[in-house]
């Protein structure tokens, strides 16, 4: 496994792969490693030659008040899982190496982001589109893996490539969980003993709703309010937003007929958490674009 933080370096390296003509798959974390990072790295591991984990908690991405100094952090571990999992590189930068000084261009995400996340997180998913663009170019990979856990990002990354022609694909990969239905997320550390056992409900809720689709409802303000209800009445949680939109142009649905996502956001005392499904006009889970 070879690990890179110098972005020379990479380019270097991703032209002698070019010259072998392997396919590059590519997963983008902000580190902290777990299953649910794992889980794209294996979808990349059997579908490419080669492939490439960047670790990178990207400042752009945070704004004012929130986790980014806390953002918890463990690269000794994050290597070993890493080296476990068979990637090949590790491209670590920091942050000087990707933003060695003002930026003159600034990418700006103008469609998807008035709603969910991008409502609650003002220039979010700017950062995460910067970020990303650098990293598609660095790496060039044929195929890149995000998880539906943040199904709006991976609506958003979908928008920059086919806005900005990256010739790579985007694959999305179903969320890992925790035996109890709670969604792995590097945040969940920042959850005391009673939230982390509240915390399982977000998803039952959606479970629910799912199943209230199933039996024939198809008023999304009904559903959405049984969602709340069913939140509120069993976790000490504030909600953010419990919504019902087309998936992915995340377009507000009054009458449940096509792909949709139903998603949630619930604060905690020191975390929020996020979750979501996203069913087809069938009911069944999707699965690829
Ligand atoms: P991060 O939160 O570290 O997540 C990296 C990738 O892992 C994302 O595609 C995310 O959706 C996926 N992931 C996280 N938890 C998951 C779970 N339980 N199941 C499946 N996939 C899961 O998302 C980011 O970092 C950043 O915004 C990034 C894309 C790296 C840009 O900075």
């Amino acid at each position: 496994m070879k690990i890179i933080t110098n972005l020379k370096d990479l380019q270097q390296e991703r032209q002698s792969l070019a010259k072998t003509a392997k396919s590059v798959g590519y997963v983008a974390t902000m580190g902290y490693l777990h299953e649910g990072h794992q889980a794209l790295m294996r979808h990349s591991k059997a579908e490419n030659d080669i492939t490439v984990l960047s670790i990178f908690v990207n400042p752009l991405q945070f704004g004012a008040g929130e986790d980014f100094e806390t953002y918890p952090r463990d690269m000794e571990r994050d290597q070993q899982i890493a080296e476990q999992e068979g990637i090949d590189i590790v491209f670590m930068p920091d942050a000087s190496a990707m933003y060695p000084g003002d930026s003159t261009i600034k990418l700006q995400v103008t469609d998807r982001v008035d709603v969910l996340c991008g409502k609650s997180r003002p220039g979010h998913f700017d950062g995460v589109v910067t970020v990303l663009a650098k990293l598609f170019h660095l790496i060039q990979p044929d195929r890149a893996y995000f998880g539906l856990k943040d199904a709006q990002q991976v609506a958003v990354v979908q928008a920059l490539v086919d806005d900005l022609n990256f010739p790579l694909e985007v694959v999305p990969v179903a969320t890992v969980r925790e035996a109890d239905g709670l969604a792995k997320s590097s945040r969940n550390v920042y959850l005391s003993e009673q939230e982390r056992q509240e915390a399982p409900v977000i998803q039952q809720a959606l479970q629910q709703a799912k199943q209230l689709i199933a039996n024939g409802e198809n008023e999304a303000e009904k559903v959405i309010k049984h969602v709340k209800e069913f939140i509120i009445s069993r976790t000490s949680g504030r909600i953010d937003y419990v919504e019902i939109l087309s998936y992915p142009e995340l377009k507000p649905v009054e009458d449940i007929s096509e792909r949709i996502i139903i998603a949630a956001a619930v604060f905690f005392e020191k975390a929020r958490l996020i979750d979501n499904i996203v069913l087809e006009a069938d009911g069944s889970r999707m699965d690829r674009f």
